[in-house]
């Protein structure tokens, strides 16, 4: 049944007065209350449907509205919805979970570490990290090396790890001893001072751990393929090498999964796609596609060793929660049984395609595409590839074809849920082509 107009306005009200949104100002009055939602569709209370180009924020992998996910759920809340699992407690569900995640990942990973979601998650692994040398006897390795432009959550610690400054400005002082690093962005040589991206990032690497000290930083965290900088993917020996110079210097390596783990670069994880072996792996979103906040961190066994030892001191009300992990693994099993890893790789490349081709215009800097993860980075000016405003389109984008998309720093970003049909992916496709062609609204 649908809400009648008069409701609708005092939700609305409601709303504007009651609730504080992410990212919003009071001044935006506009308001969009999603109500249902069904495969790649969602539609509003009054019933305008949308084509959910963003899958809520990078994660509805296998879709919305899926009745077996609904099951799953209800299955497991009538026999045990939650209990603790601090200490000795545990639950099957949580057991299994963990389970499937080890056989799932690359190795060397051998134990779960349950969480909320992303934040959380980080916020576990920058612990872990700094806890793992002091338990070894090397209590000065403290520093945490990041990345300028990463995204790493909103606890403290990932918000200090966030390379992006106005996550800092006004909400400082930050956590002491992270150290930002430049990423390889291979779009933006100017930041590399005409040198290969890769040689001035490792050079970078080493500099810093002369400067700091080997024995004075616990690890290095950052995203195997930049999100919410705008799908930004290193090129190929990046990491490996970056990997082997942390390993020689007893650093550890945490990569920050959250958006890509299970499925969405076409990979269970973008590890294996870019071959390297992490210490350990946050991961949320595509854990549960969404039908249940949740992340998980794998652990490395020779990390973990350490760690529980004594028992690894902290933990949070709804880690291993029963009902979740039985969500996430059958959000696991329809990922499997629907291929949806190859689906991602074949219609994102589909998307790609058709989104390449706005490359011709002149405000459209470069398309990028990794599986099911895209983005159009937008430019005032092909030659100097300066930035240009990105936030006139997700708005243009609905409104005139209905299709939601969002923005990053420079760049509109695209994650469709990984089940997205042919007729979909054409259809966000000439969605931001008659937007970007038509141009900014005045
Ligand atoms: C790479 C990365 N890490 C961490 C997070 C934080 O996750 P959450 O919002 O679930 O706390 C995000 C969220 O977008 C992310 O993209």
């Amino acid at each position: 049944m649908r809400a009648t107009p008069k409701e609708i306005d005092a939700l609305l009200a409601a709303d504007r007065a009651r609730v504080i949104h992410p990212h919003l100002p009071d001044g935006v009055t506009d308001r969009i209350i999603i109500a249902e939602g069904s495969g790649c569709r969602v539609r509003d209370i009054s019933g305008r449907e949308y084509l959910d180009a963003t899958g809520g924020l990078m994660l509805a992998h296998i879709g919305h509205g899926r009745r077996e996910m609904v099951e799953a759920a209800a299955k497991q809340m009538s026999t045990l919805e939650y209990y603790s699992s601090f200490q000795e407690y545990t639950n099957e569900p949580s057991i299994r979970l963990a389970s499937r995640l080890i056989d799932l990942a690359p190795r060397p990973m051998e134990r779960v570490y349950f969480t909320s979601g992303g934040a959380e998650g980080v916020e576990a692994a920058l612990r872990m990290a700094r806890h793992y040398h002091h338990r070894r006897g090397e209590p000065e390795r403290t520093w945490i090396l990041s990345r300028n432009f990463g995204y790493h959550g909103m606890g403290y610690g990932g918000a200090t790890a966030t390379g992006i400054p106005v996550f800092h400005e006004g909400f400082g002082p930050m956590v002491p001893h992270v150290r930002y690093l430049t990423p390889p962005m291979p779009f933006h040589p100017e930041l590399y001072g005409g040198e290969d991206p890769t040689e001035f990032c490792l050079q970078e690497l080493r500099r810093t751990i002369a400067e700091l000290g080997a024995d004075r930083i616990a690890a290095m965290i950052g995203e195997p393929i930049m999100g919410v900088a705008g799908v930004v993917e290193p090129p190929r020996d990046y990491w490996p090498r970056v990997r082997e110079l942390l390993a020689d210097n007893g650093i550890l390596l945490i990569l920050d999964e959250v958006i890509t783990a299970f499925g969405r670069t076409g990979e269970w994880f973008a590890a294996r796609r870019l071959n390297v072996e992490p210490d350990l792996i946050v991961t949320a979103k595509g854990l549960t596609s969404g039908y249940f906040p949740m992340g998980a961190v794998l652990v490395a066994g020779h990390v973990a060793d350490v760690l529980t030892r004594e028992g690894f001191l902290g933990g949070y009300t709804y880690s291993g929660h029963a009902t979740g992990c039985a969500v996430a693994l059958a959000n696991l099993a329809i990922i499997e049984r629907e291929g949806l890893l190859a689906a991602a790789v074949e219609m994102g490349a589909r998307l790609g395609d058709a989104l390449r081709e706005l490359e011709d215009l002149p405000g459209v800097g470069q398309v990028r595409q990794v599986g099911m993860m895209l983005a159009i980075e937008l430019v005032e000016d092909k030659t100097t590839r300066a930035p240009a405003p990105v936030d006139w389109v997700p708005p243009a984008v609905r409104e005139q074809s209905g299709v939601l998309v969002r923005n990053g720093l420079n760049t509109v970003l695209i994650s469709p849920p990984l089940t997205l049909s042919p007729a979909d992916a054409d259809e966000i496709a000439e969605a931001l082509a008659k937007a970007l062609r038509s141009g900014r609204p005045c």
